[in-house]
């Protein structure tokens, strides 16, 4: 079952999302060749406890901590160390998300570390095009693959491949709610979608083959060739006006000036 959210549940669902999206700016400000995956975590939870906001990760099927950092080859849940320095030509990606009276956030993003490769840049730039590509399909009246299907279309199109393992989700008065968002699959599937349904939506998209493994730790997934991964994610609500990217910082301050 869906939940369809109310405005006022939505814009509950926007103050936690704001907050997100502000502590993964600031965060974003602060990579560079040096600073360890460890600072990151520790200036995430910071700045959580100024805006009064739980990170929601931090316990979560035990999870440690209340980022993931996910460092070229990892793909999600990479686990931030005092022993990870990022360096020039890295990827990383920063996964954050909290929950606020109740109601969750979250959404991640992919910063290179300096000076990086052409073919890092572009799985980047790839990766957050794809998840806009899905964005655009979160309108009511559509089907949930429409989604899918517009960010594997647009991926492998450009030779890149999408993680099937993990997906995106539901998400409200909990992190992960109905339903499930594979990053791939034929469109006009799934159920349609409706004015209240809150989606996270988070494609992850390899370099080379799609496949990926869990290291011993039990949660770091990194691709099996060993070659680059990235992740986009925003918290997007379906309204009657089509989607509401409830993780953007600009679209909020717009809407409060109209
Ligand atoms: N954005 C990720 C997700 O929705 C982050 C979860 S990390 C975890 O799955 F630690 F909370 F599992
Ligand atoms: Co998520």
């Amino acid at each position: 079952m869906i939940i369809l959210r109310s405005r006022a549940e939505i814009e509950k669902i926007r103050i936690a999302c704001l907050i997100v999206a502000e502590i993964l700016r600031r965060l974003r400000e602060r990579i560079q060749p040096g600073i360890t995956t460890w600072d990151l975590n520790a200036i995430s939870e910071e700045l959580a406890s100024k805006r009064h906001a739980k990170p929601a990760f931090k316990g979560y099927h035990g999870y440690p901590y209340a980022l993931c950092t996910s460092v070229n080859e990892q793909v999600v849940h990479g686990m931030p160390s005092k022993h990870c320095r990022l360096r020039e030509g890295d990827l990383v990606s920063l996964d954050f998300g909290v929950v606020v009276d109740g109601y969750y956030g979250d959404a991640a993003l992919t910063v290179p570390v300096g000076k990086v490769s052409n073919e890092a840049a572009r799985l980047c730039a790839i990766t957050e095009e794809s998840l806009y590509e899905g964005i655009a399909r979160a309108v009511s009246g559509n089907r949930l693959s429409d989604i899918s299907h517009a960010i594997q279309e647009h991926v492998e199109k450009q030779g890149f491949s999408v993680v099937r393992e993990f997906v995106g989700h539901g998400i409200g008065q909990h992190l992960h709610e109905s339903p499930q968002i594979p990053n791939y699959g034929p469109p006009g599937k799934g159920v349609r979608l409706k004015p209240g349904m809150v989606l996270a939506i988070e494609p992850m998209i390899n370099a080379g083959v799609p496949d990926v493994e869990i290291l011993e730790d039990q949660w770091t997934a990194v691709t099996l060739d060993g070659k680059l991964s990235a992740h986009f994610e925003h918290t997007v609500a379906v309204t009657e006006n089509g989607p509401d990217i409830l993780t953007m910082q600009e679209t909020a301050l717009q809407d409060k000036d109209h």
